[in-house]
Parts: structure tokens; C-alpha cells; sequence
């Protein structure tokens, strides 16, 4: 038996905003130096070593997607736990991601019809304009927010539109929704969660309108698809429903936000592949492979032990937490030459960043499409683009495990 190494005693916090902000290395030193180590701020175990976080992916049997309730913050928000926080849908209901099979199947068959290549195929249209119309004249300007004026937006609309929210509601939902998914901040005030609590009750109180109208009038949107199956199978409680609404708000809205300003970023940083994707735009499906893997929004994900386990001499009980850094597997120099260069020609399918497997992303061809819009209308609108304010001064979420920056201010310059 090894001896136990925290990240403490490495003198790493996960939660530290310059953890946050620059991940990458302090991902180099766990893959070189503790490959397995416990983290005492998620009670669990970290894996950062590629060939260990797909071994744990793929095998679900092994390393169950339930979740333990046992008050730590295995999300990797950092913020208040001393307050009471309202939930949209009640906190044991089942979804997807945090279930195994044979509860996944049944869960993921019934949310997946909107999300087949066919259906999202549909939606670019309606994409592009958003794109265009949150872009029109932002080159002109002195500086153009990418995170609150595209990034932020894009998701969010086209969640509601999916859903079946009417547009009129579309601002209410946008708010709701933000109380709903953002993580309480160490110095948010009383009076903040207050009112956050308050929107995410009408939020909640609006959602069980929405299913009870659709049991009585059907609706040809995802929340009436859920509920028609919900009646003709009774495959799914009205709970169910209501967890699955919250699971997309919370997988695919932050994620893709991060995932669009994160690339941005990279854009900035490496102008040579800025230049490369202008003169061959058709780039752009491989070049969003590889911002999931050089930048991607979700750091880690958690399973549980089913089965005693050992990783490098460490033997770890029935019960255990894992925390499987999907980031760091994806900048593993073992598997990837020159990880931290941006390289749109690498061979492609290999990266974790939207995970593997059973659970991997729902929302995937969505999210791509989306990212390659917003990708590609910004680079139509400027000439060039650049940071409008030096890499330093860009400050990020206060959410580990959602990683992208809160502000990207972009500006024309020269080629
Ligand atoms: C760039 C954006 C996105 C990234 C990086 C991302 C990443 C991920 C990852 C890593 C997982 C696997 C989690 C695990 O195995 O524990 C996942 C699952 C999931 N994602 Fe995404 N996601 C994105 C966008 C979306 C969108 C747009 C939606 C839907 C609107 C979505 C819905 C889901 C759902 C429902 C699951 C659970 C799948 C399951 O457990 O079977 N995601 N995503």
C-alpha cells in the first residue's frame, strides 16, 4: 500500500482562483508526480492520467454515475454551503447522468429524441441567425463582450426554444434559468440567495405549469414529447420530467458558453491558427474537436465505486469517490505530442472532453454546431480580432469544474 498523498499537501487548492484560472499546470504536476491522489475539497480521489479517466468512463459497471449525498461539493462549485438553496426539481429525483443502467437507458432513450444529428441538423438556421443578429456591428465597436453578448445568449435561447418556451418569455426564462444554474459565490449575501431562491420557485412553479397544461393540451416540443411518453408508457414520473428539464438548463448552457469564449481565447492566443481557419474555414469541425480537447468547459466528472479498485499501489474501497479530470486526460502527453500547442490537424476522435461512453455529452451534436456557428460568425464579422485587454486581467467563473472566463472582451486589429 502506497502512502496516502492529499492535494493539500502538494500545496494545491482546487478551488483557488489561480487554480482556476490556470489549470493546465497544476494538471501537469498531478499527472507527473501523483497520478492518484485524494482530494479532501471533493472527498474523493483524482485521476488526471488519460488511459486511467477512459478506463473509468468505460467501464460503468464498475464506477457507478450515483451520486452520494454526503454534503461535499463534488461539483466543484466553490461558494456558500451554509445557506438553504431552493432546487428546480426535488434533489433524489433520477436523471440521467447521475444514474446507471438500467434506470440510464430507459432515461437517455426518452431524452434523446430531440438530440439526434437529423433533429439538431434542423435548428442551424435558426443558429446562424442568432449569431448574426448578436454579432451585427461588433467589429466597429471598440469592444465587444463575447461571454455576456454571444456566448452567454446563444445557449440559453435555443434551450428555451427547444423546450417549447414562447419567445415573449424569453427574457423571464434567461433569468430564471441563471438563478437556477448559477453556483452561489463565497460572497453572495443573504439577501442574494433570497431572491435567487424566490426565481427558482416561480421557475419551478412555471415548469409543472407547462407539464400539466401539456398532459391536458400536447405540445409537439420536448417538454410534450416527455409528458406524451410519460402517458402512453408511464415511463416517466412527473418529477422525472421536471429533472430533465433542469438537466439540460445545467448541462447545456454553461457549458457551451465556456466552450465558445474558451476558443475565442485560443483564437487570441494562437493568431497563426486564427489565420489558418480564415483562409480554410471548412477547418471548423476539426477545429472545435480540438478546442474540447485544449480547452473544453467540463473539467472533471464523478463516479463511485461498485467494486474494490487499486491505481498505482492505491487501494480504494467500495464506496469510494473518484473524480476523473477529463482536461487533464486531454492535454496527457502520453497521448498527445505538444499538448499545450493548438493543433487543428490531429487525428480525430480520441479527446474526453464531452466524456465517453454511456454517459457521453447528450447534447454533443448540439453543442458543436452551436460553437461552430458562433466560431465562424466571428471570424466573418472582424477582419481580426484580438483580447482588448491584457490575457491577465481576464477573470474567470467561480466555478471549477464549468471553467471559462466571466468577461472576453475582443477588439479589430491588424492581421
Ligand atoms: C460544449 C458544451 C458541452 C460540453 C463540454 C459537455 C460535456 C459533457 C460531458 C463531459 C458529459 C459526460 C458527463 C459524465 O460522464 O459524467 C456530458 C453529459 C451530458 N450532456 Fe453535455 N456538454 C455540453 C453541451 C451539452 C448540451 C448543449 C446539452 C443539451 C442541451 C448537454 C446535455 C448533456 C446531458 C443530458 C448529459 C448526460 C448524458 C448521460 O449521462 O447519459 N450537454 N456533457
Amino acid at each position: 500500500m502506497v502512502q496516502t498523498v492529499t492535494l493539500s499537501q502538494l500545496g494545491l487548492d482546487m478551488f483557488d482562483p489561480q487554480a482556476i484560472a490556470h489549470p493546465h499546470q497544476f494538471y501537469q504536476r498531478l499527472r507527473d508526480e501523483a497520478p492518484i491522489i485524494f482530494s479532501e475539497q471533493t472527498q474523493g480521489w483524482v485521476l488526471s492520467r488519460y488511459e486511467d479517466v477512459r478506463h473509468v468512463l468505460r467501464n460503468p459497471d464498475l464506477f457507478s454515475s450515483v451520486r452520494i449525498a454526503d454534503g461535499t461539493d463534488g461539483a466543484g462549485i466553490i461558494g456558500r454551503t451554509d445557506v438553504v438553496r431552493e432546487q428546480v426539481a426535488p434533489p433524489d429525483a433520477l436523471t440521467m447522468l447521475n444514474s446507471d443502467r438500467p434506470d440510464h437507458t430507459r432515461l437517455r432513450k426518452l431524452l434523446s429524441l430531440d438530440f439526434t444529428p437529423n433533429k439538431i441538423n434542423r435548428m442551424l438556421p435558426r443558429i446562424e441567425e442568432l449569431c448574426s443578429e448578436f454579432l451585427t456591428g461588433a467589429a466597429s465597436r471598440e469592444s465587444f463582450d463575447v461571454v455576456t453578448e454571444l456566448a452567454d445568449p446563444l445557449p440559453v435561447t435555443i434551450i428555451a426554444e427547444l423546450l417549447g418556451i414562447p419567445s415573449d418569455q424569453g427574457a423571464q426564462f434567461k433569468q430564471w434559468s441563471d438563478a437556477a444554474i448559477a453556483p452561489l459565490a463565497p460572497d453572495v449575501s443573504d439577501a442574494e440567495v433570497a431572491a435567487q431562491n424566490k426565481l427558482i420557485v416561480e421557475f419551478r412553479t412555471y415548469l409543472q405549469e407547462q407539464i400539466a397544461q401539456r398532459h391536458s393540451h400536447p405540445t409537439d416540443d420536448f417538454i410534450g414529447r416527455l409528458v406524451a411518453a410519460q402517458d402512453e408508457e408511464s415511463k416517466l414520473s412527473d418529477d422525472e420530467v421536471l429533472a430533465g428539464v433542469n438537466l439540460l438548463l445545467l448541462a447545456g448552457n454553461e457549458t457551451t458558453t465556456n466552450l465558445i469564449s474558451n476558443a475565442v481565447l485560443a483564437l487570441t492566443r494562437f493568431p497563426d491558427r486564427q489565420r489558418e481557419l480564415r483562409a480554410h474555414p471548412e477547418l471548423i469541425t476539426n477545429a472545435v474537436e480540438e478546442f474540447l480537447r485544449y480547452d473544453g468547459s467540463v473539467q472533471f466528472t464523478i463516479r463511485t465505486l461498485t467494486k474494490p479498485a487499486e491505481f498505482y499501489g492505491q487501494e480504494l474501497e467500495v464506496g469510494a469517490r473518484l473524480v476523473i479530470v477529463l482536461a487533464s486526460a486531454n492535454r496527457d502527453e502520453r497521448i498527445y505530442p505538444n499538448p499545450d500547442q493548438l493543433d487543428f490537424h490531429r487525428p480525430k476522435g480520441k479527446h474526453l472532453g464531452l466524456g465517453d461512453w454511456i454517459h457521453i455529452c447528450l447534447g454533443q451534436f448540439l453543442a458543436r454546431m452551436e460553437t461552430r456557428a458562433a466560431l465562424l460568425g466571428v471570424v466573418e464579422e472582424y477582419p481580426f480580432f484580438e483580447l482588448a485587454v491584457p490575457e491577465a486581467e481576464i477573470l474567470y467563473r467561480p466555478n471549477f469544474n464549468l471553467r471559462g472566463p466571466s468577461y472576453l472582451p475582443i477588439r479589430a486589429c491588424a492581421r
